[in-house]
């Protein structure tokens, strides 16, 4: 079996960081989203993967693939696909046909984080000779997303996407496993509303010809990072889940400690406290501060003379003065800086190399 990771579209809704990066490689818990995927898929032994990019961020997903270690290893074998326009998630199945030919294949949307163990499923794809699973998830807001009907046996009867009144209350999570009849409806596709090839169309049409479409509700969590507040709580779930109680930077003694934390290796933390769950990068400074519960630091960043919770911090950022930041997202190399006015707490998503005075 082959993969096939998306790593295309246009992330508009997580401007401006998207601008200058793509969201299939922002952190969390100070790791890409990508890497999850990529472990995800490694777990049930598939190696050749097709990776879908964009004209825009294709130089930069390259560059994370190639330099990973399996890659180098040749433990993994990459293609890239590159999708001149985001045109859909079907449309993205299309023109990955001469890499997955006749093979059967696990699609997975490159900015979706799941706990669910995938072994399950994949026997069950293989023994019961299904032409789609579709992993949904039980959700409130079922609107927001391509909804599923199932019927006793777990067969699914319907999708739609993004309908106003939903359905029912299961989303479709962006993972999937087709068989090659999937290609042939593909063909048969019209663009939306939207104007994209939906893969919901595709997978209602394998329902219409009785092709064998199966759902599967994850138990577990599922992440979408689509947005701010969406990469906020991937990041506190996964620091909830994953952070490991390690120190190997350097604390002064006035320096406090509570609850996980991990502090990477040339970090140095001065007359501060920390309140974990919190990872701490490479060669971070943190000076007379406070980080609380829920934040992740990337390398080569200071903080000084501020107070940070429940915040993605990407690398080579300088805070200073900030009395207070929560629920914030800031690029690559901006700096925070107080000017000595007064200030509530700040929520910001900031892009890259941004000056910003408080
Ligand atoms: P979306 O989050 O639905 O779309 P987007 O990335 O364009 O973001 P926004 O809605 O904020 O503009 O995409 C889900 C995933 O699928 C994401 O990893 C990007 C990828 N994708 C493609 O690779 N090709 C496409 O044509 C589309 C629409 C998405």
């Amino acid at each position: 079996m082959k993969a096939l990771i998306l790593c295309g579209g246009s992330g508009t809704r997580l401007r401006p960081l998207t601008y200058t990066r793509s969201k299939q490689l922002l952190p969390v818990a100070n790791k890409p989203i990508v890497e999850y995927v990529l472990d995800h898929i490694q777990s049930v032994g598939i190696r050749k993967i097709g990776v879908i990019i964009a004209p825009g961020t294709q130089a930069e997903i390259k560059g994370y693939f190639n330099a990973h270690p399996q890659v180098k290893k040749k433990q993994i074998k990459i293609s890239y696909i590159l999708q001149r326009e985001p045109l859909g998630l079907a449309h993205a199945v299309k023109i990955a046909r001469n890499f997955l030919k006749e093979e059967p294949f696990l699609m997975y949307l490159g900015d979706n984080l799941l706990k669910e163990k995938l072994r399950d499923s994949f026997e069950e794809f293989k023994r019961d000779n299904l032409d789609a699973l579709v992993f949904l998830k039980r959700v409130d807001n079922a609107g927001a997303f391509g909804v599923a009907v199932l019927d006793r046996q777990g067969r699914i009867v319907r999708l739609v996407e993004k309908p106003k009144i939903p359905p029912s209350n299961l989303a479709l999570v962006g993972v999937y496993l087709f068989s090659a009849k999937i290609h042939k409806v593909i063909r048969t596709l019209r663009p939306s509303a939207r104007g994209e090839f939906e893969i919901t169309d595709a997978i209602q049409k394998l329902i219409e010809q009785k092709a064998k479409v199966r759902g599967k509700i994850l138990k577990d969590w599922w992440l979408d990072t689509g947005k701010k507040d969406d990469i906020l709580s991937a990041n506190s779930t996964i620091l909830d889940e994953y952070t490991q109680n390690k120190i190997e930077g350097r604390l002064d003694k006035k320096s406090k400690i509570s609850g996980r934390v991990f502090i990477a290796k040339g970090a140095t933390i001065l007359n501060s406290t920390i309140r974990g769950p919190v990872v701490v990068g490479l060669r971070v400074k943190v000076r007379n501060a406070f980080i609380g519960p829920y934040t992740s630091i990337g390398d080569d960043s200071h903080i000084e003379n501020s107070s940070i919770e429940h915040s993605v911090i990407l690398k080579k950022v300088k805070i200073d003065g900030v009395a207070r930041l929560e629920d914030s997202l800031i690029g690559e190399n901006t700096q925070v800086i107080d000017s000595g006015k007064n200030h509530k707490a700040l929520r910001l998503l900031v892009g890259d190399s941004a000056i910003i005075e408080v």
